[in-house]
Formats: structure tokens, sequence, C-alpha cells
């Protein structure tokens, strides 16, 4: 939700903290500020301001007017108070000699802001995390990581914490539950970022910090404690990728720059799992008898994993024939689901942080149930906490609006399905062998779809006027609707629905009226008759069709649909995965067209690490 960093060395550090928070705004952008240390007066000296990041950088002219080598700052997406230079963080203890960046959210701060105010203690902001820089200034008598000892007793919720002291302004500390947390090892200066983005120009070397545990930075070293505060050593990861995978390399946006990347993270991501007529998953852990006895695969994850899992639930009922539910992160907790040691539990996410799936993988695992997660940031929550994790590959992906982390995800849960078919015995040869064939067209036939991007253009400028839109399809057609619907509202503020196409007869329908526009889904064959007829039917009730079928079938549609976009034919397999692209498309250009700002829609956060 939002983004921190923390810099200790022997550089400026203002000019750091703004380029790493410049990397993290996609977290949360409503407000930004840093807090440094300032040698010549011996306090800390803090600068915030609402809105976006570049307002404090002008402000501070990128940093330059802050003299000071050890700081940490934030970008805010509020929870806690509304966005305003008060409530932006760092915030402060009373007496401005502690500062804190936080993100995540203190749950019981109601009731120790009372406790502290009863004690005389007065508060300026609204948030949650001025909380915790009053209660370090409480409980500190000159040694300051025994006070956020006390602290950490006494918080309830989710946190990263970045921590200055006045007193000690050759350390930063840094905790973690719950919120993503990551160290930076460097060449005689270290940093904590909430993502490695914030600080790959700086270095590659990394731990990541586990629930519980405390760091304490300095210029030499950073020193880790479990939550017992017992000294431990961490591992030291090198991060691989470069840092133009992060930076947007000559596109106007980064979403546009990660629709093209698609068919490359998809050779990425399936390339090595394919070989010698097989679908090879190394990372599979699970043995011939428990796949033999797995009695109910539950897909867990929300927004458009969420959508991917509704795809991946038809394929591996289809493939497996085991029943297989599929669960809204922050529904699953709530339900009651039936989990016992035979269930597959399979969580998706991108960011491997989401709370509500993190949460939902909890409780799976204290049902009985072995998870397997699908995710794209490695070394990520959930990544850790699962009994094992198939990695996407799909590289950073920095726009709010996910793309190539869609596609990935479903490519991996497809090809993960068809693997599962083979090890039961439920797939015949010849289909399992042109499956994965199919696999192996499909990058490139995504670049066809993408080489046809001006086609798109061209229909989105017909139609971005539209203030309501409506998807519709049976089948995989619907589940890829959901994700062409969440694609449109959450970039242009369009509102858009996703219906079954059968559904409409039972209420929708009624919402159809002359020019309404309707993007009908048609690209799984054996309904195609009966899209037409839903087709047929929104027409005569006076909507405009924008339909979306395989190429075969383009000129039966151009007969009854006002304008026809298409994707190359290949196994219904792999139908979503390659049709997603010109709905990705559509909702870009749309976007584009009304002047929205495409990477950053208001309201959201690329990271949802709050309930
Ligand atoms: C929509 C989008 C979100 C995420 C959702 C889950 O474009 O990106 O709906 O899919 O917040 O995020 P992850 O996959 O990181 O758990």
């Amino acid at each position: 939700m939002c983004g921190i960093v923390g810099y200790i060395g022997k550089e400026q550090a203002a000019p750091i903290l703004i380029e790493g928070l410049s990397r993290l705004e996609y977290r949360g952008y409503d407000s930004a500020g840093v807090a440094v240390f300032d040698a010549e007066s011996g306090s800390l000296a803090v600068h915030k301001a609402k809105g976006r990041l570049q307002v404090l950088s002008e402000q501070l002219h990128g940093g330059a007017d802050l003299d000071s080598t050890v700081g940490v700052g934030h970008t805010r997406w509020a929870t806690h108070g509304a966005p305003s230079d008060i409530n932006s963080h760092p915030q402060m203890s009373r007496s401005g000699k502690i500062a804190v960046v936080h993100n995540g959210i203190i749950e019981n701060y109601t009731e120790l802001k009372g406790f502290l105010q009863s004690k005389g203690v007065p508060f300026v902001s609204e948030t949650d995390t001025e909380v915790v820089a009053q209660l370090i200034e409480y409980f500190y008598d000159g040694d300051l990581l025994q006070a956020v000892g006390r602290v950490l007793r006494r918080i309830q919720g989710a946190y990263a914490l970045g921590i200055l002291c006045a007193d000690c302004p050759d350390r930063i500390v840094s905790v973690r539950k719950d919120s993503p947390l990551i160290l930076g090892w460097g060449e005689g200066c270290n940093f904590i970022a909430s993502d490695v983005t914030a600080i790959l120009r700086h270095t590659r070397r990394v731990s990541y910090m586990e629930d519980g545990e405390l760091a304490v930075l300095t210029r030499e070293g950073i020193r880790c404690y479990n939550h017992l505060m017992q000294p431990i050593d961490k591992d030291v990861v090198t991060i691989d990728w470069e840092m133009d995978a992060a930076e947007k390399g000559g596109y106007e946006h980064f979403m546009f720059k990660e629709i093209m990347e698609q068919p490359e993270a998809l050779r990425r991501c399936l390339s090595p799992r394919i070989r010698n007529g097989e679908a090879v998953f190394e990372d599979f852990s699970l043995s011939e008898d428990y796949v033999k006895t797995m009695n109910r695969i539950y897909i867990v994850a929300c927004g458009s994993s969420y959508h991917v899992g509704m795809v991946g639930k038809y394929h591996l009922e289809r493939l497996t024939r085991i029943p297989v539910e599929v669960a809204l992160g922050s529904e699953f907790r709530y339900m009651d689901p039936i989990v016992d040691e035979h269930t597959l539990v399979i969580v998706i996410s991108q960011s491997g942080e989401t709370l509500d799936t993190m949460a939902a993988l909890r409780e799976a695992r204290r049902l009985g149930g072995h998870i397997l997660s699908i995710v794209n940031v490695v070394g990520s929550s959930i990544a850790r906490e699962s009994d094992q994790v198939l990695y996407t590959w799909a590289g950073p992906e920095i726009a709010v609006a996910t793309t190539k982390a869609y596609t990935t995800q479903l490519a991996l849960l497809s090809l993960l399905a068809l693997f599962l078919a083979k090890r039961l015995g439920t797939v015949p040869e010849g289909d399992f062998q042109a499956m994965l064939a199919a696999f192996k067209e499909l990058p490139d036939k995504m670049e066809e779809v993408l080489s046809r991007r001006d086609d798109i253009q061209y229909f989105a400028s017909q139609y971005f006027h539209h203030n309501s839109i409506f998807f519709i399809g049976r089948n995989l057609d619907y589940a890829l609707g959901l994700e062409g619907s969440l694609k449109l509202k959450e970039i242009s503020y369009i509102h858009s629905e996703a219906y079954a196409s059968g559904e409409l007869k039972h209420g929708t329908i009624s919402l159809i009226e002359d020019g309404t526009l309707v993007v009908a889904l048609s690209t799984c064959d054996k309904l195609f008759a009966k899209a037409m007829s839903n087709v047929v039917e929104v027409k005569a009730r006076g909507a405009s069709v924008l339909a979306l079928t395989v190429e075969s079938r383009k000129e039966e549609m151009s007969h009854i649909a006002d304008a026809v976009m298409t994707i190359p034919d290949i196994h219904d397999l792999l139908l979503p995965t390659l049709g997603v692209i010109p709905l990705q498309l559509f909702a870009y250009y749309v976007a584009l067209m009304r002047g929205c700002d495409i990477d950053k829609p208001r309201n959201l956060a690329k990271s949802v690490t709050v309930e």
C-alpha cells in the first residue's frame, strides 16, 4: 500500500531516497515525505507534501536542498486519515526525536493513542503511524532498539517500519510483520526498501526480512534479530534482472511496455517447462501418490489473479476431473472452507504480498491443505510461506493494472493442469501432445495479435466515449470477460460489468438500450452458435456489439456484430491467454483517449497489503 526506502552511507541521502521513492510510487501516490538527520542542527529534518512525489521533489530540488547521509522516505496510499501534508509520513514523535515510515495498519492504534493521550502526549495527525513514533519516544530511555522492542510487544496488525532517531544518527532500525521489507547490502552503505526496484541502482545484494525480524543498519553493516531479539544471520541473495526491466524504456506508459513484453515473458515462463514432449516442473515436489489421492483443489486469489483462477477451474476440472473451487482471498477465511490433507490449495499472486491472499493461505495451511503458489515476485511472503512455488518469471510489473503477470499466471496454471492430468492419466497422449504444441505456438501468436494493435486502437477511438460497457461470454469467455471488464474499468473509469451470456435474460438485459456497448466474447468454438444467439439478442435491443472471436469465425461474426476483433485460432486451453491481449489493448487505448493516468489509476495501488 505504501512504499518505504531508507539509506545510510556516505553519499547525500535525500536524492537517493527520492529516486528510490519514484520506483515505489506504484505502491501509493497520494503523498510523500522524507526525514534525514541534519548534522548541523543535530536534529531530524522532515519534509512532506500531499500529492505525487514530484511535488515533494520539486520542493526539495530533487533532494539537493538537504545535506545528510542518512534518512528514510515514504510514498503513501492513505488508509488512516485523508491524504494531507500532516498525515503524510514520516510521522514524528512529539519532540521530533523519532521519525517513522510505515507500510501496513496498526489495528489497535485507537487504544494505544488513548493510552498515550492519557499520559499527556499530544497528537497532530489522524494516522495509526503517529502512535508508533510517539510510543517509541514514550519508551525511549537512551536505547532505541529496546524501545522499539517494547513497542512491538504492544502493537497489533501489519507493519513494515523504518525508524530514525536523532540521538543515534548512525543507524536506521527496521522491522517487519506481514508487510514486505528488504535489506540492501552496499559498499559502505546499506538500505531498506519495500521492493528491490527502489535500490537496484545501488546494490543487487538483498535479504528478505521475515515476520517478527528487526534490523539495525549502519554504514558498516546490518545486524539482524529475531522476534526474541536474538542475533540472527540472514541469507543474502543476488538479484539477477537488469534495471531496464523496471524502467519505461522509451514507452509512454509502463502498462503499454508490459503489454508488449508478454510474448517474451511467456517464453521465459514456459520454455524451461516444456522439454522433449513433456511438461516439466522441476519445482514440483508433490509425490505421485499424493497427486493420486487429491480429492479437491482450491484456487485462492484476488482481483485479476482470481480471474486467472476462474479460467483455471475450467481447465483443471476438464483435464483432471478433480473438483475445483475458486475463492476470493478476502472470502476464503470466512466461508468455512472444506480443506484437508488431500486438498491442493493453489494460491495465485503477482506481488506475493496481497494480505487477503496471504491470510487465506495461512487458513488453508491451518486446515492441513498443501499450498502451491504461483507467484511473480521472487522471495515474496506468499512464495516463502508456501509448500512449493511456481514462479511466473514475468519480470517486474510496475503498472498498477496487471497484464504480463496475468498472462504468465494463466499460461502456467494451464500447463500445470496439463501436467497433473498426465500424472493422473486423465488425458490421452495425442491430446496431451496437441496441447503442448499449442503452448509452443503461443508467444508467436501473441506477437501477431500485438502487431495488429492499430486495429484495436481504431475500435477504441470509436467507443471511448461510452459510459457503460458490458462484457458477455460463456465458459472460458465468461472468465475472460471478467478480466477484460476489470482492465477497462480500473484504468478508464468507465462503468463496466461482465456477465455470463446465459444470465442476460435473467435480469441484466433490461439495461441494454439503444447504443449500449456490449463486448461479446466468442472465442470458444464449441459455444460459437450460442454466442451468436446472444449477440442477436442484444442487437435486437439496440446494443452496439464489438465482438472478439477467432480468425476462422471472423466472417460469420461480421454479419451480425458491428465490429470484430480477432485472435489466431489456437487450442481451447490457451484461448483466454491469447484472447486477453485485445482486451488489454482496448482498455489501454480507451484510457489513453480519455486522458486517464494509466499507470497510476485513482484510488488503486499495486500491492494491497491491508485487509
Ligand atoms: C488488476 C490488478 C489487481 C491484482 C490484485 C491481486 O489489474 O492488478 O486486481 O490482480 O490486487 O494482486 P496480486 O496478484 O499481487 O495478489
